[in-house]
């Protein structure tokens, strides 16, 4: 594909589970971009919290966190495979920060606008010098305003959940679908209202609603926007 500029930032936002991560991979290995997993990063700040004893119960001292934030470190290298993996200060944290465990506190994580701050340094520093697709809650919003094509990714509730559990089922782990759904709606929520940056569609974001789209339809569909906005 042969672009009107050299570097491209493709922003891809949406709700938990909704498949913005998949379309977000896909279209980085089509394009030949790099590919921020915005989330990860929000993943491994609350399994260093949770490792620490910052929460009591889900009571977060976010002081003790605001305190610590300088010795964290996040970074992403990938696989033989090509697939992405997040350090945490270096080890590999990739299947850790996916538990439910770390999904039931990262909302809270999230709403604190020191780790914010410090996300969107990291995120703008990462795709500084390369074309990229980020995906998350705020990239079209906040991290990249200026964003070259923004995408605004939804399904329905009981598709997300149940692509969600098949996702811990296939991973070894042993979910119950009415926890993996409270998880959903509870972060749903909590995203769309927190005050720092809630998940919000850009006004300018093009939605794509992939309840009844498979993989490589909605991809198709991406790709399509694409070439029509930025070819
Ligand atoms: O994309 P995900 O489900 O792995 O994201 C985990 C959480 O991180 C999500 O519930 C909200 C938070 N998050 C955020 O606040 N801002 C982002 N850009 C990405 C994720």
């Amino acid at each position: 594909m042969k672009f009107k500029k050299n570097i491209i930032k493709i922003a891809v936002d949406g709700f938990s589970s909704c498949g913005k991560s998949t379309l977000a991979k896909d279209l980085a290995a089509e394009l030949g971009f790099i590919y921020i997993d915005s989330g990860a990063m929000y993943r491994a700040i609350t399994l260093y919290s949770i490792r620490k004893g910052f929460f009591e119960d889900q009571n977060l001292n976010s002081v003790e966190l605001i305190n610590s934030l300088n010795q964290v470190n996040i970074d992403f290298i990938t696989d033989k495979n090509s697939n992405l993996i997040t350090l945490l200060n270096g080890e590999n944290v990739e299947s850790d920060i996916r538990s439910l465990s770390v999904s039931s506190k990262v909302s809270i994580i999230s709403s604190v606008p020191e780790v914010r701050k410090k996300m969107v340094e990291l995120q703008r520093q990462m795709s500084s010098k390369k074309s990229v697709v980020m995906d998350g809650r705020d990239i079209g919003t906040v991290v990249f305003p200026d964003a070259d094509i923004k995408f605004f990714v939804t399904a329905d509730i009981e598709t997300r959940a149940k692509r969600r559990f098949l996702e811990l089922v296939e991973k070894g782990q042993n979910p119950n679908f009415e926890e993996v759904k409270k998880n959903l709606t509870e972060r749903d929520f909590l995203d769309q209202n927190r005050k720092d940056s809630p998940l919000v569609k850009a006004p300018d974001a093009i939605l794509i609603d992939n309840t009844n789209l498979n993989r490589k339809e909605q991809l198709e569909l991406a790709l399509y926007y694409i070439t029509k906005t930025l070819c």
